[in-house]
C-alpha cells in the first residue's frame, strides 16, 4: 500500500480505558491506558457498573491524550477502530458509542474489532517480520484459545478451555491464598520466592481432547489443599502454593502448544493475552520453542494486557480488508473468534 494508514483505536471491554494511534498496523504512535485496577481492587474483582461509569468519565481525556501524544489530529486519521466484543456489555458500549460519535462527526470509516483478534495482533507491533501463518496461544482473563492464525483475520481454533480461563484461575487462586486482585501479577511475583515442586497439583488436560484445557480442577485442588491445611492447623506456605499452581498451569499451556505445533507443522509460535505477561510462562514457552527449533514471539507485557495499540493493529488489517461498521454497530459481549 502506497499511502500510510493511521488508525485511532479505542478499547474499553473490561477495566482499562484505552486509546492509541497506530500507523500501518505495526507502528504505535501513541498508546494511552487508564487502568481502573485500583478501584476494582477494593471489591476483589471488576464491578461492571463501576467500570462503565469510569469509562464514561475517562474516555474523552484518554482519546485526546492519544491524539496529542501522536502529534496528529482526528481529521488526519483514516479510520476509527473500536473493540465491540467480547467483553462486558456496559464497558463495551461506552467505547462503541464514542467511536460511532467520532466517526460520524469527523466523517471517518468505523472499523469493528474483535478483542481477541486484537490480543493476537499485539504480536505484530514489536515483531515487524511476523506474518501468518503462525500458532498463537491466547491466554487472557476471559479466554484460553489455542489458535492457528492462517492469515490476517483468518483463524482456526484448535483448542480451548472447557471451564475457567487461565487468567480466571490465576485470579481465583490468588484470592483464595489472600493475595488479592488482580491475581495474575501477584501470583507471578509470589511464585518467584516459592518452590514449584512443593505441591503436586493436577494438570488441566482433557482426556478426550488433547488440545483443550480444563483449569477448574487445578483451582479446586488448590482450594481443597488450603482447606485441608486449615483443618489440620498447618501453616500455608503461600509462595509454594503460588509457584506450584503456576507450574501446573504453565506446563499444560506449553505442552498443548507444542503438541499443536507438531500436529499442524507450524514453525512460528506466539503468545497473547494478559497471562502472556507471566514471567514463568514466557520463559517456559521460549525454552520449549528453542528446544524444538520454533521461532517464538511475544508482545512486551504492556501490550499483553488490555490496550488499544493492539486494537489499532487488528483494525488496520480489518480496514485494508474492507471491513466497516455502520452507525448501528452494537456491542456483542459473547462474540466468538472468527465471527462478525
Ligand atoms: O487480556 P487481559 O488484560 O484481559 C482480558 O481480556 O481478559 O487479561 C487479564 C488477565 C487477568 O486474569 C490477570 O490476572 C492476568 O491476565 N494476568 C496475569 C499476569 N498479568 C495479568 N496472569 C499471570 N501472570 C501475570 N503476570
Ligand atoms: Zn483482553
Amino acid at each position: 500500500m502506497d499511502k500510510d494508514i493511521y488508525i485511532l483505536a479505542i478499547e474499553s471491554s473490561c477495566d482499562e480505558t484505552a486509546a492509541a494511534v497506530v500507523k500501518n498496523g505495526r507502528e504505535v504512535l501513541s498508546n494511552v491506558i487508564y487502568s481502573q485496577i485500583d478501584i476494582h481492587t477494593l471489591f476483589g474483582g471488576v464491578v461492571p457498573e463501576i467500570a462503565s461509569r469510569k469509562h464514561i468519565e475517562k474516555i474523552n481525556p484518554v482519546i485526546s491524550r492519544a491524539l496529542s501524544d501522536s502529534g496528529m489530529t482526528l481529521s488526519e486519521m483514516d479510520a476509527v477502530a473500536v473493540t465491540y466484543g467480547p467483553g462486558l456489555v456496559g464497558p463495551l458500549l461506552v467505547g462503541v458509542a464514542e467511536a460511532k460519535a467520532l466517526a460520524y462527526a469527523a466523517g471517518k470509516p468505523l472499523v469493528p474489532v474483535h478483542h481477541i483478534e486484537g490480543h493476537i495482533c499485539a504480536n505484530y507491533v514489536e515483531n515487524k517480520d511476523l506474518e501468518p501463518p503462525f500458532l498463537c496461544m491466547v491466554v487472557s482473563g476471559g479466554h484460553t484459545h489455542l489458535v492457528m492464525v492462517n492469515d490476517y483475520a483468518d483463524y482456526t481454533i484448535l483448542g480451548r478451555t472447557r471451564d475457567d480461563a487461565a487468567g480466571e484461575a490465576f485470579d481465583k487462586v490468588a484470592r483464595a491464598i489472600g493475595l488479592g486482585y488482580p491475581g495474575g501479577p501477584k501470583i507471578d511475583k509470589a511464585a518467584r520466592e516459592g518452590d514449584p515442586r512443593a505441591i503436586e497439583f493436577p494438570r488441566g488436560h482433557v482426556r478426550e481432547s488433547d488440545l483443550d484445557f480444563s483449569f477448574s480442577g487445578v483451582k479446586s485442588a488448590v482450594l481443597n489443599y488450603l482447606n485441608d491445611c486449615h483443618m489440620k492447623g498447618i501453616e500455608v506456605n503461600t509462595t509454594d502454593v503460588a509457584a506450584s499452581f503456576q507450574a501446573s498451569i504453565v506446563e499444560v499451556i506449553v505442552e498443548h502448544t507444542m503438541l499443536a505445533a507438531r500436529e499442524t507443522g507450524a514453525r512460528k509460535i506466539a503468545l497473547a493475552g494478559g497471562v502472556a505477561s507471566n514471567t514463568a510462562l514466557r520463559t517456559a514457552m521460549e525454552e520449549a520453542c528453542a528446544h524444538h527449533g520454533y521461532s517464538f514471539y511475544k508482545p512486551s507485557p504492556l501490550l499483553c494486557t488490555d490496550n488499544a495499540a493492539m486494537i489499532g493493529a487488528a483494525g488496520y488489517y480489518d480496514f485494508i480488508n474492507g471491513i466497516r461498521a455502520g452507525l448501528d454497530l452494537n456491542a456483542v459481549p459473547n462474540l466468538k473468534l472468527g465471527e462478525r
